[in-house]
């Protein structure tokens, strides 16, 4: 069994990401070797994301594709993972119908508990066998499934930044998410086997850890919280930055508050979701806080650590989301400043609490409330970043800039991306650079010798 090659793209968020270099893993020890260059593959898998029909659109035209591509050549086997994977199961078979197209794709789906499978499942799916499906049976009995994966190292290719997953599944249930629905409840792995993870990851020389969960604040394994898997996590490697997503509002402990303000080398930054600045949609959106209850948190967080950056995400055009409601979520939004946000128009998910209540935002007016708010967050950006021309910043180098190849990029702790020349750095070094200009999304500087 020689040369056998797969072939994987991955849609989604980091989690997702994650899954993959799991994937990987599982398949290259079964003989897979990687490939970029899809004309070349006996396997392509799609790691796919349902947290909007958008993002679901996407992967079902990328099938479509696949499909002209199992004209020309029927032996190559293509999987559908992820969450639509397990949302869809084994309506794939069916020529299922999206709202732009038809898709009967796919030789085998697999949901994301279900991946210690897919060695087995591809080989069957090579002999010909039809119809293979592999769905987690917890995700909607409601059982707490088991897998974390955690014995499983991932693959990963880049060598200076890594994401390790220290719990997965979500047991908060806002109404408009499916994230519930495909990944299952909450678990979360023992944390000596993540402290592991990272010693090996800093002996790799690797400089910068994420740990991720779909509520990673929520991390418990029985012993320990997330803010003690923080501060054991910080000590390991001083020269090591850590950084963690995503976090939920309801959950963000003054413990975790204060591990973040004393350890040095737990990054300035945190993503707190917001989703609305209207109290009424919060409560119907199930995200168990007002929006006092979020300023305090900011005013806190910004009290312990006075050179954080925060971002956030927000949801416009919820059902009955009104005017009125909407200029709240403005308000709050040039209250707080943030640094940068997520926005989206809402998008109704089957199975979701939300999904009965009627989508009653037009879409017109879903969108034009979204594009006010991005104008909004831009502007605030762009004033935010103008605040640290003239001023010394910690970058860590990630590469060349896609301007110009004299130019390196990085990002420093607050997760600001920083353009700055080359002037002989390398990947992983740390730099001070001080900073000359911004737009709403860059910092531009040169380092300061
Ligand atoms: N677990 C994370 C990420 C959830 S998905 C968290 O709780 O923050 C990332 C973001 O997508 C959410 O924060 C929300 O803003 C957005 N989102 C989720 N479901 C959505 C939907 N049905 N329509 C529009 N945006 C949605
Ligand atoms: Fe979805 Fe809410 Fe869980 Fe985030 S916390 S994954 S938005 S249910
Ligand atoms: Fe998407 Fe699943 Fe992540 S729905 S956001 S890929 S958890």
């Amino acid at each position: 069994m020689q040369d056998k090659k797969l072939y994987i793209e991955t849609y989604g968020c980091q989690m997702n990401v994650a899954d993959s270099e799991v994937v990987m893993s599982l398949m290259t020890k079964d003989g897979y070797q990687l490939t970029e260059d899809i004309d070349e593959a006996d396997v392509i898998l799609v790691n796919t994301c349902s947290v909007r029909e958008n993002a679901e659109d996407r992967v079902t035209a990328r099938l479509n594709e696949f499909k002209t591509r199992k004209k020309e050549n029927p032996e190559v086997v293509v999987g559908v993972l992820g969450c639509m994977a397990e949302r869809l199961n084994t309506k794939f078979f069916e020529t299922h119908t999206t709202r732009k197209s038809k898709v009967k794709i796919a030789d085998l789906i697999v949901g994301p508990d279900e991946y210690r499978k897919l060695p087995e499942l591809v080989e069957k799916a090579q002999h010909g066998e039809q119809g293979i499906a592999a769905q987690s049976s917890c995700v909607y009995s409601g059982e707490i499934g088991v897998e974390t994966y955690d014995d499983i190292i991932p693959l990963r290719t880049n060598g200076l930044s890594a994401w390790v997953t220290v719990m997965r599944g979500c047991n908060n249930f806002c109404t408009f998410c499916v994230v519930p629905f495909t990944r299952g409840r909450e678990r979360s792995r023992p944390l000596q086997s993540i402290l592991k993870e990272i010693k090996d990851l800093s002996k790799q020389g690797y400089k910068e850890v994420t740990l991720l969960g779909q509520n990673v604040n929520s991390y418990s394994d029985g012993n320990y919280d997330f803010a003690d898997l923080m501060k054991k996590s910080a000590e390991i490697d001083r020269g090591m930055r850590i950084r963690f997503t995503t976090s939920h509002p309801a959950d963000m402990s003054d413990k975790l508050i204060r591990t973040i303000a004393a350890e040095h080398n737990i990054c300035n930054y945190i993503h707190l979701p917001a989703q609305s600045g209207s109290d009424k949609i919060l409560t119907l959106m199930n995200r168990k806080y007002t929006t006092s209850h979020y300023l305090k948190l900011i005013e806190k967080i910004r009290k312990a650590i006075p050179s954080v950056s925060l971002t956030t995400d927000i949801i416009t055009g919820f059902p009955t989301e009104t005017e009125a409601d909407h200029r709240m979520t403005v308000e709050l939004m040039k209250q707080i400043r943030f640094d940068g946000a997520f926005m989206f128009a809402y998008s109704p998910r089957e199975n979701t609490k939300a999904w009965s209540i009627a989508d009653d935002v037009s879409q017109e007016e879903k969108l034009k409330r979204l594009s006010e708010i991005i104008e909004i967050q831009n502007k605030i950006s762009y004033e935010n970043n103008l605040t640290l021309i003239g001023k010394n910043v910690e970058v860590l180098i990630e590469g060349t800039s896609k301007r110009s190849e004299h130019q390196l990029k990085g990002k420093t702790d607050t997760n600001k991306k920083v353009i700055l020349p080359r002037n002989g750095f390398k990947v992983g070094d740390f730099v001070t650079v001080k900073i000359e200009s911004v737009n709403s999304a860059t910092l531009f500087g040169t380092d300061k010798n």
